[in-house]
């Protein structure tokens, strides 16, 4: 089939696995017009740090029209821009922009849920039961079905059904109440949903992040999660974007171990990507208890994927650090190590930014990034991490990992020129991570500042494919304060790289002796000093 005009064309079908992905809240990036809401136009402004930064990639979370209970993860239409936010041509005009400097762009396919608020559920409350209609969503008589089903938001739903008066039935929803799974059981909702792909794909979208994707299907007697048909909802997603787009990409957010995990790479025929949510949280382990062992551990658990996947890396998003992927006494642990102050816990994680688990030291947060740059796979950076900014555990929800980003010390952080009382969410402006502390210009300016570390990091990390391409081989050393690994790539042919990546986990100097003895007559050089 032959492409649509508006499809750029891209070149290495294989992009994501050399790609650097950064994460931005286009409501938090920075205000165009001055009306208190990030917005596309200030985006564009902004393009160019984005690039200067040496991202290859931004990920969008969503801007579509929302009631913005679930900060934008409860959509309201499929294909539009919320209004905050500017309009399609403005989202239009972005894309061209950054796909003119190089940059992809990947946005959210929410479709697990929708809002309440959404067209398709204010229809289906009130369609007769049994109609299609009625059945784009998941309904029951009683609130026991299905009992199997752990909640995800246990702070604050009871029930994964609630009552709807208008329908006089249940509906399901494994988020907010707000937030109606739909039914894939139903063909004409996989028809909508490929639509709505489709509509993303022609404005030239090059990836799509599948929400909350472990939970589409429902099934008696099963925890509903993961479910063989399931797999065949995104295998269809996936022959519909090599048709209609090649060269698009699918990244699956399954927050699962790693051999659930990895079913959504499928043969290579479910997402080319998917985020490796095990390991975030033992990073953080590793360096708690000065020990390698939780990362070699799930490494090795690891199992190998097929060769046009690709592991996503992350430190922080935009969610809570989830800890769902540890065992309970992990848990206990890394939340008394990083969240002794019950606010900062949520869910089962942590609401809290890099810097401030770090506690604001600069040498564990480039070692924490020099792992998420190492490690195999494509790096996720989460906006404001590359500065070290901080967070507010007094807003709700997850909002405090949300805030404006800091741009300089002028009023409301440079993000915005509107009235402070109404700015979306507040700036951070306590004394070690607010604004007059932390900011873009600041760091711009500071040849040894976090920011420009960043930056000739993500330069290093450019010149050498093997980290986005290469095998992981650890060398186990006697002492296990010392992480050591190599990342090799293309030796068969002979213009191969192998790349010696060492770190100190803990907190005072350590001796080491690593067995080099395959590469006898090599000569090491140090990649980032030369
Ligand atoms: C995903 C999002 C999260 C959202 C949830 C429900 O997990 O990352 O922010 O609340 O889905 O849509």
């Amino acid at each position: 089939m032959t492409l649509p005009a508006t499809l750029t064309p891209i070149e290495d079908p294989l992009w994501y696995k050399d790609a650097v992905i950064y994460q931005i809240h286009i409501k938090s990036f920075f205000d165009g017009n001055n009306d208190g809401v990030g917005d596309f136009a200030g985006l564009l402004q902004k393009l160019d740090y984005i690039v200067d930064l040496g991202v290859t990639a931004i990920w969008m979370l969503p801007f579509y029209p929302s009631p913005r209970r679930d900060d934008g993860y409860d959509i309201s239409d499929y294909r539009g821009v919320h209004p905050d936010y500017g309009t399609l041509a403005d989202l239009r005009e972005f894309v061209v922009a950054a796909h003119a400097r190089g940059l992809r762009i990947i946005t959210e396919l929410v479709i697990n849920h929708t809002s309440d608020q959404h067209s398709w559920f204010q229809r289906a409350r009130r369609a007769p039961a049994g109609s299609p209609e009625r059945d784009f969503y998941v309904w029951s008589d009683t609130d026991t079905k299905y009992a199997g089903t752990r909640i995800i938001f246990c702070d604050t739903e009871k029930s994964n059904w609630t009552w709807d008066d208008e329908a006089k039935a249940y509906y399901w929803h494994r988020f907010y109440a707000h937030q109606p799974d739909l039914n894939f059981d139903n063909p004409a909702v996989m028809e909508e949903v490929l639509s709505a792909m489709r509509f993303w794909l022609d404005l030239g979208i090059d990836g799509l992040r599948l929400d909350a994707v472990p939970y589409l299907i429902e099934r008696d007697g099963t925890s509903n999660e993961n479910l063989p048909e399931t797999h065949d909802i995104i295998r269809r997603i996936r022959a519909e974007i090599d048709a209609y787009a090649p060269g698009r990409m699918l990244l699956a957010e399954a927050n699962m171990w790693p051999e659930d995990a990895q079913v959504y790479f499928g043969q290579g025929d479910e997402c080319h990507m998917s985020f490796h949510f095990p390991l975030m949280p033992r990073m953080y382990m590793a360096i708690a208890r000065e020990d390698r062992f939780p990362i070699t551990d799930i490494m090795r658990q690891t199992p190998a994927i097929p060769e046009n996947c690709q592991w996503a890396v992350f430190l922080r998003n935009h969610d809570e650090l989830t800890l769902e992927m540890v065992t309970s006494s992990e848990r206990d642990y890394l939340w008394e190590t990083y969240a002794a102050d019950k606010r900062a816990r949520i869910n089962l994680g942590i609401r809290r930014r890099l810097s401030p688990l770090m506690q604001h030291d600069r040498r564990r947060i480039e070692l924490m990034n020099g792992l998420l740059l190492s490690m195999p796979g494509t790096p996720v950076i989460y906006y404001g991490d590359e500065i070290g900014m901080g967070d507010n555990i007094y807003l709700g929800d997850r909002d405090g990992v949300r805030t404006p980003m800091q741009w300089s010390i002028d009023r409301n952080g440079g993000f915005s020129r509107a009235d402070p009382a109404g700015l979306v969410m507040p700036p951070i402006m306590d004394p070690l991570y607010g604004y007059q502390a932390v900011n873009v210009e600041a760091q711009a300016a500071g040849q040894h500042s976090l920011l420009n570390w960043v930056r000739r990091m993500l330069e290093v990390r450019r010149r050498h494919r093997a980290f986005g391409r290469g095998t992981q081989r650890f060398l186990y050393p006697g002492n296990r304060k010392v992480l050591a690994y190599l990342r090799e790539y293309g030796a068969d042919n002979g213009h191969g790289e192998t790349l010696l990546c060492v770190y100190n986990l803990s907190r005072s100097a350590q001796a080491v002796e690593l067995d080099l003895h395959d590469f006898n007559r090599a000569v090491p050089v140090d990649v980032i000093g030369g």
